[in-house]
């Protein structure tokens, strides 16, 4: 692992990584090529530990000819690709670029991939394409079903899983058809610094602070495996060094609390933590709207395989996650207005939450 591209690198986990491949491995050189889109921002990417060894490149994944100059420019022995469109609200929305990101993206990247490392001979050694995914391609498990596990088939259900799913297939079908070194990581619901706040746990934080209504899709009953974002950084890490090519792993939190109970906890914390708030209880700002179409009940991960194979544990209970999380947005008030600020967010918060009964 010498030069590294990552995808997606502006975004809330990429970048998470960028900074977390930068401390931990003195030798590589990071590629982070990132379209910048609506959840992309250099913001994420201030103040980067050896800033010397990352190098920034704003493109799309899907211009396969851009993918390829930059594996032949930077000789890239290792891809780590995030690069997606992420949010289920809004696949439900506009599938088109879900659909083309997620799907066409990942092909060019893995023709990209394929022609670079193996259409010579001979190949080259000690490459990985390493794709990240999501528990999500597993579909909706009952409240007594037990935890998805790698073996589990695939049932996606929303726009944004049946296109992650789809683009797991077509990595392993690389690996199977022309031996590409691959790893592949399906990863529960994931929090912490730098989360874009169109998703829940940021969301709420933003809005209680500001008065806000909590808006809870349905019964609140619904059930997240959550992972602190930093744990998930090191699993990655760790399947990058350790794992055999061809394998998968299933990362997550080993914790199922409903979104209720969720956004409860984080009215508690932010009673505490902002004592003088005028919104105190921030729980009577919590209401119940029209709930997403198809949304799926449960999910949660069984973590066995990278415990046993890797010794992966997640060091961050949610107790302490939430909080880490709640305080890094409470210190970080000028990213949070340079993200809040940008004219497409609030068009986004204005389509989602007027049709459910509540504007955010
Ligand atoms: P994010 O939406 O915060 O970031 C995605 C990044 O990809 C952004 O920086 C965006 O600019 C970039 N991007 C989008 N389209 C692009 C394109 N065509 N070309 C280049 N760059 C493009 O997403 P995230 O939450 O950080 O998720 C990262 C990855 O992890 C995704 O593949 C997602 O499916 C997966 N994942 C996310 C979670 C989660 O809870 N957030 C859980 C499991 C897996
Ligand atoms: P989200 O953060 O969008 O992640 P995902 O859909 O990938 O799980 O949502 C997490 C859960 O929170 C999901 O069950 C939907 C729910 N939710 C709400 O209840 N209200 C909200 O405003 C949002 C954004 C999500």
């Amino acid at each position: 692992m010498k030069n590294v591209l990552v995808t997606g690198g502006a975004g809330f986990i990429g970048s998470n990584f960028v900074r977390y491949l930068l401390e931990h491995e003195a030798e590589v050189q990071v590629f982070n090529l990132d379209a910048l889109t609506y959840a992309g921002s250099l913001e994420n990417l201030k103040d980067l530990p050896h800033p010397e060894r990352h190098t920034f490149l704003q493109g799309d994944i899907c211009d396969q000819e851009l993918v390829n100059s930059i594996f032949q420019e930077y000789a890239i022995d290792t891809v780590v690709h995030f690069a997606a469109e992420s949010h289920v609200d809004r696949s439900i929305f506009e599938p088109d670029a879900f659909v083309r990101t997620n799907i066409f993206g990942t092909f060019t990247l893995l023709e990209a991939a394929k022609q670079a490392w193996l259409d010579h001979s001979p190949p080259a050694a000690e490459v990985r394409f390493h794709h990240i995914s999501t528990d999500e391609v597993f579909g909706s498990l009952s409240p007594t079903d037990p935890p998805f596990r790698e073996d589990t088939p695939y049932a996606p259900n929303s726009p944004y899983a049946a296109s992650k799913a789809a683009s797991d297939h077509l990595v392993r079908a690389y690996g199977h058809t022309y031996r590409l070194p691959y790893t592949l990581t399906n990863c529960s619901n994931n929090y912490g610094p730098y989360q874009f706040p169109e998703k829940l746990i940021p969301l709420m934080i933003l809005n209680a602070l500001e008065g806000k209504p909590l808006p809870v899709y349905g019964d609140g009953k619904q059930v997240r495996d959550w992972l602190y974002v930093e744990d998930h950084c090191e699993a990655i890490w760790l399947v990058l060094r350790r794992a055999p090519v061809g394998e998968s792993y299933n990362i997550g939190g080993g914790n199922q609390p409903t979104n209720l109970e969720i956004v409860e906890n984080l009215c508690e914390i932010l009673d505490e933590a902002v004592p003088e708030s005028p919104y105190k209880p921030h729980r009577q700002l919590i209401r119940f709207v029209t709930d997403r179409p198809g949304h799926d009940r449960r999910y949660a991960m069984d973590i066995t395989k990278i415990s046993t194979h890797l010794g992966w544990q997640p060091k961050h209970t949610l107790a302490e996650g939430l909080l880490a999380t709640v305080r890094w947005y409470l210190e970080h008030e000028e990213w949070v207005r340079a993200i809040r600020q940008r004219g497409d967010f609030k068009a986004w918060m204005q389509q989602n939450y007027a049709q459910r009964g509540e504007l955010a």
